[in-house]
C-alpha cells in the first residue's frame, strides 16, 4: 500500500514580534482567519491524506468548530517553542507506520501553493528529509556575539531562504527529535535543522520554493533594536 502523507499545520506560535491582541495565525487575512488558508491548500491537495492543525493551549474549541475540512484528523496542543510543537505532534502520530510522510508547514505562510508541497513530495522519493527553500537575495550577514559588528558575509550563491514546508520519512525526524531530547542544549527554529544536527549521515533535499510563499513575521514596523532581542526565536 502506498504511505500515507500527513501535513501538519504548525499554528500554537505566540507572534511576539508580531505583537496584537491574537497570535498572527488567527488574525483575519483576505477575508479569513490565516492559519485556515494553509489548511485549505493542503486539504484539497489529492496527495494529501489527513491534515493535522497544532494550536496555542486554549484555542483547541475554536479551531474545532471552524474545521469543515474533509481531512483534518487531530487538533494537537502545541508547546513553548515551535520545537516543542513539532514534538507533541510526532507524539500525537506515535502510531503511525515508519514510512508515513509528514509535511510541517508555518501556519504564518499562508500562501503556500499546491506546485511547492508537488515539489517537495516529489523530492521526498529520494530524499527522507526534505525543505522548501529559494535562493537568498540579500546579501546574509553574520554578527558578532555582541550583535553590534558584522563578523562574517558568507557567499551568497550559497545561501538561501528555508521556507516551509518541510517534508520527513516519519521514522527519520522521530530519531532526530529523539537524539535533541537528550542534548540539553537543543534548540531550533525549524526541523530540518533537528536532522541537520543529529542525523549528521542524512542528506536533506532542497525543492523550489516561492517567494509569494513568506512568513508573517513582524507586524507594526519595530525598531532594529528590537528584533535582534528575539533574533532566536
Ligand atoms: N509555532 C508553533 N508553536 C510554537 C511556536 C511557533 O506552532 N511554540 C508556529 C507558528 O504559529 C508559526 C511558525 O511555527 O506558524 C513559526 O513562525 P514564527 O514567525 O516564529 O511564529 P511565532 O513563533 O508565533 O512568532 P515569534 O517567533 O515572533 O514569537
Ligand atoms: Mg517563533
Amino acid at each position: 500500500m502506498k504511505a500515507k502523507n500527513i501535513a501538519i499545520i504548525l499554528a500554537a506560535g505566540k507572534s511576539r514580534r508580531w505583537g496584537g491582541n491574537v497570535p498572527k495565525q488567527f488574525d483575519i487575512i483576505d477575508g479569513r482567519k490565516m492559519y485556515a488558508c494553509s489548511v485549505e491548500t493542503f486539504n484539497k491537495h489529492p496527495q494529501i491524506d489527513e491534515v493535522v492543525i497544532v494550536v496555542p493551549d486554549g484555542y483547541q474549541d475554536e479551531v474545532s468548530r471552524e474545521n469543515n475540512w474533509c481531512k483534518v484528523t487531530k487538533i494537537v496542543s502545541g508547546g513553548d517553542e515551535r520545537f516543542n510543537s513539532s514534538m507533541n505532534v510526532l507524539q500525537a502520530l506515535g502510531n503511525e507506520k515508519d514510512d508515513t510522510i509528514v509535511l510541517f508547514h508555518d501556519a504564518a505562510r499562508p500562501y503556500v501553493s499546491s506546485e511547492i508541497i508537488d515539489r517537495v513530495l516529489e523530492m521526498m522519493k529520494n530524499y527522507n528529509a526534505v525543505t522548501a527553500a529559494i535562493p537568498a537575495t540579500d546579501t546574509i550577514a553574520q554578527m558578532n556575539d555582541d550583535k553590534n559588528n558584522i563578523k562574517d558575509i558568507p557567499d551568497r550563491q550559497f545561501i538561501l531562504q528555508v521556507q516551509t514546508p518541510q517534508g520527513f520519512k516519519i521514522s527519520t525526524i522521530r530519531e532526530a527529535y529523539n537524539s535533541a531530547k537528550k542534548d540539553g542544549n537543543f534548540t531550533a527554529t525549524d526541523d530540518c535543522g533537528v536532522v541537520l544536527k543529529y542525523l549528521n549521515h542524512e542528506k536533506i533535499g532542497i525543492a523550489q520554493g516561492d517567494e509569494k510563499n513568506f512568513k508573517y513575521t513582524f507586524g507594526v514596523p519595530n525598531k532594529l533594536s528590537d528584533n535582534l532581542d528575539v533574533s532566536a526565536r
